[in-house]
């Protein structure tokens, strides 16, 4: 993978919870004063938080950068356990221990027309991409997830000059009916993107990867898996790759070409 992606610039340092929003049942915002790691930030980056201001839990949380203004960075995030249960109750004011920006970044591409694909929270590193470059080359977005309430980023989304945008829920209370799989060999075949740039639950991926292999296009997938460290020590994140091998979620990647991950079939 090209060295060019990495990011070196790793900072620890001690964040200030500046506003903190719910959007509706289980999503929540956090607008953070992290000036060293908003000047660092790449679209796809993303963050290693201490949760509560004990040890309990032990091990930080890996969050993407939803966006990046510096002096401050951008939290989207989804209740998902005991650490999201913590971060929730985090409140303005409060020191957040935040380790990043880490991992590698989704590719600049200046001129290409890019087809960014999310789904649920995996809106967070293409947001960022869109936010950062929309208005510099045509930018069209597919975002999909179960209903309206997985779909909470609308408005911001809105202020951002996409080319174009298809929203999908599965019941069909937001958008168009159906998951977002459903749509994209139209959408492909309409808007002729030289690539795709996704996040979104394993399947998701999966099933995009069964879509697009077919296709002589280049594409980029930004990965979740449990993280203990976050920065290529544990061992914790390891992927099976196309050729067999490990790799390592964290430090060599999230970002990954589709091709170089073993997909299941
Ligand atoms: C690079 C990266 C970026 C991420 N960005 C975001 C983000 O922007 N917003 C967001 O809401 N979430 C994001 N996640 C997922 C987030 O880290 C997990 O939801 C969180 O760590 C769960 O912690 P918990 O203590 O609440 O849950 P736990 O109690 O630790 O786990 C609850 C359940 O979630 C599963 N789980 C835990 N961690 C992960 C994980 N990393 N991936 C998939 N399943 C997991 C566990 O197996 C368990 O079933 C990201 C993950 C990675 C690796
Ligand atoms: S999380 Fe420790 S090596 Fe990747």
């Amino acid at each position: 993978m090209d060295e060019a992606w990495h990011n070196a610039a790793m900072q620890d340092e001690s964040g200030l919870i500046w506003e903190t929003r719910c959007l509706g049942k289980d999503y929540y915002l956090l607008k953070i004063l992290a000036p060293k790691i908003s000047h660092e930030a790449q679209p796809g980056n993303f963050v290693m938080i201490r949760v509560s201001p004990s040890f309990d839990p032990l091990l930080r949380r890996p969050f993407g950068i939803l966006q990046s203004q510096p002096p401050y960075i951008w939290l989207y995030f989804q209740v998902n356990g005991r650490g999201t249960e913590l971060l929730k109750a985090r409140q303005s004011g409060d020191r957040l221990d935040i380790l990043g920006p880490l991992g590698n970044s989704f590719p600049a591409l200046p001129g290409k027309k890019i087809l960014l694909i999310a789904g649920g929270r995996g809106i967070v590193p293409l947001f960022s991409y869109a936010k950062t470059y929309a208005e510099k080359q045509p930018l069209i977005l597919l975002y999909g997830g179960r209903s309206a309430t997985d779909l909470n980023l609308l408005e911001e989304i809105s202020a951002i000059p996409l080319h174009k945008n298809y929203i999908f829920s599965e019941d069909g209370s937001c958008g168009e009916k159906g998951l977002l799989t459903s749509g994209l060999e139209k959408i492909i075949n309409a808007q002729r993107p030289h690539i795709t740039m996704a996040c979104g639950p394993e399947a998701m991926l999966a099933a995009l990867a069964g879509i697009l292999k077919s296709r002589n296009m280049e594409n980029y997938v930004s990965l979740e898996a449990i993280m203990g460290c976050g920065f290529g020590v544990c061992h914790s994140c390891v992927v099976t790759a196309a050729d067999g091998r490990y790799r390592k979620v964290c430090d060599e990647g999230p970002v990954f070409p589709m091709q170089d991950i073993a997909w299941p079939s």
